[in-house]
């Protein structure tokens, strides 16, 4: 009979047909009369068998992993207990070879192992995707953006995109990439909370998807240069509201991921002690965290004037007590996630270490005159940090005219921006998730460099 063209993913209702799939190999395992086959064609992997002549040919004794190869036959049920991809296998009767892949294994099992040089894992990344963790990484990924898309169309949010190319800065000019626009300059944008601002009186409440781009010298587990933003902007809301939007949010889209038979496979896959988080999450006061992390000797890198660490004549970071002030280092964080062991919100961090944006929480009593705290919070999850940064922001014009002096920036770009406060102003605020950290919490991966398709990080802009 005529072979059908299929994939491997919808094999079920061919069992016992005649099929035509293409794909790469992706294991290879050769025995005298017969030979081996996983073909992988992005929709899974099912294991064919060669026998006959089959396996006598050119091709077949040549045949590598990776080689891309067109193999027709007949779809068989494996018999329970004997291990196959899907439940099924199948039996070769015609196949060629669409490319050849010389040299393949040597770079797969030689150069791309478990212990080879994490620079080496980087110029190869076009490779290392095709293994099973790194797909499963980026399949969780995609299903993640779709869940959090449905999630967010159940609470009326409609998706904008933004530009990337911007003249203002919204998180600190210290970590804008500058470059010359027909003889301006311009950046990348650091996030779209701005533009988001503006469309809440046009569209209601708004996010997006969008790549954010930060130039910071970090070397760590959880920095990109470059990133997926997923931000989201509400319109009349108070800021305890906003928590519990940015807890709806992350509840329902992994309920959904988790109700998801493929996404749950793979979340399994990767990380089989994931449960879903307990709502409510706790929620901690930034000077309760400085006592907090003071009672549990969690130490601060010392800073001079300027703001740079302190070391020794060997070289040690001085580490001294936290104070009120101290912005929450990523290494202290950590252990206070992994102490805690649940997502923990902290908010009401001091306006000096905060954008200029953000509005004020109100005095409390006995509060030293001068000091202010801002209605922000960072969420934090367990073996990551912080995934989340939000606020609520400024609606009076006057005093975003007075953030911005404060904060030496010029607001004559800006006036798009300011122009909100100015007509029809309201009670506002929103957020800004990265996808890569939230991934990496879910799929329990090392560094969010694993959950991004081509990672960038400071002099990585390849491949
Ligand atoms: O805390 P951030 O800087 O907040 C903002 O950009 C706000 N304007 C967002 C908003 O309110 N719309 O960044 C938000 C999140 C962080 O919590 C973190 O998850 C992620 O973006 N993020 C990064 N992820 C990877 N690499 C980096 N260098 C990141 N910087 C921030
Ligand atoms: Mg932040």
């Amino acid at each position: 009979p005529k072979a059908v063209k299929a994939k491997i993913i919808n094999l079920e209702p061919l069992r016992d047909k005649r099929v035509r799939l293409s794909g790469w190999v992706h294991r290879l395992r050769d025995q005298q009369d017969i030979m081996f086959i996983v073909l992988r064609d992005g929709t899974g992997y099912l294991q064919a068998i060669l026998t006959g002549n089959a396996n006598k040919t050119y091709d077949a004794l040549t045949l590598e992993r990776e080689a891309s190869v067109e193999l027709t036959g007949t779809i068989k049920v494996v018999p329970e207990g004997q291990k196959a991809p899907g439940g099924h296998e199948l039996v070769v009767d015609y196949w060629r070879v669409l490319g050849r892949a010389p040299g393949a294994e040597e770079a797969f099992s030689n150069r791309l192992n478990e212990q080879s040089d994490p620079s080496i894992q980087a110029d190869l990344r076009h490779l290392v995707m095709r293994g099973e963790t790194s797909s499963s990484v980026l399949r969780l990924r995609a299903a993640l953006l779709t869940a959090f898309r449905a999630t967010l169309a159940t609470l009326n949010c409609l998706e904008v995109t933004p530009p990337c190319l911007v003249q203002t800065q919204v998180e600190g000019g210290a970590t804008l990439f500058k470059l010359d626009y027909y003889g301006q300059p311009a950046y990348l944008t650091q996030s779209s909370q701005l533009y988001l601002e503006t469309c809440l009186a046009s569209l209601g409440d708004v996010f997006s998807v969008q790549e954010s781009f930060r130039a910071e010298n970090s070397h760590t587990r959880r920095h990109l240069s470059e990133y997926t933003h997923l931000e989201i902007e509400v319109a009349f809301v108070k800021f305890e509201e906003l928590m519990d939007h940015i807890e709806t949010i992350i509840c329902e889209t992994v309920d959904k991921l988790l109700a998801d038979t493929s996404a749950s496979a793979l979340i399994k896959s990767l990380n089989p002690s994931f449960t879903a988080p307990i709502r409510p999450f706790t929620r901690m006061s930034y000077v309760s965290a400085i006592a907090w992390l003071n009672e549990h000797s969690i130490l601060h890198p010392a800073e001079d004037a300027e703001g740079n660490v302190i070391k020794d004549d060997d070289g040690n970071v001085k580490m001294v007590k936290h104070q009120v002030g101290d912005d929450i280092a990523e290494a202290a964080e950590r252990q206070m996630t992994d102490i805690i062991g649940r997502p923990v919100f902290l908010y009401g961090f001091p306006a000096e270490i905060k954008a200029f944006y953000m509005t004020k929480l109100p005095r409390v009593e006995g509060q030293p005159e001068g000091v202010h705290y801002t209605e922000s919070c960072d969420l934090l999850m367990p073996g990551v940090g912080e995934i989340v940064g939000g606020s609520m922001r400024i609606p009076d014009m006057d005093e975003l005219i007075a953030a911005y002096k404060r904060e030496g920036i010029d607001p004559t770009p800006y006036y798009w921006y300011t122009d909100q406060r100015k007509y029809g102003t309201c009670e506002h605020g929103g957020y800004g998730l990265g996808v890569e950290r939230f991934l990496a919490w879910m799929a329990n991966r090392y560094t969010v460099r694993e959950c991004s398709l081509f990672p960038r990080w400071p002099n990585r802009a390849t491949p």
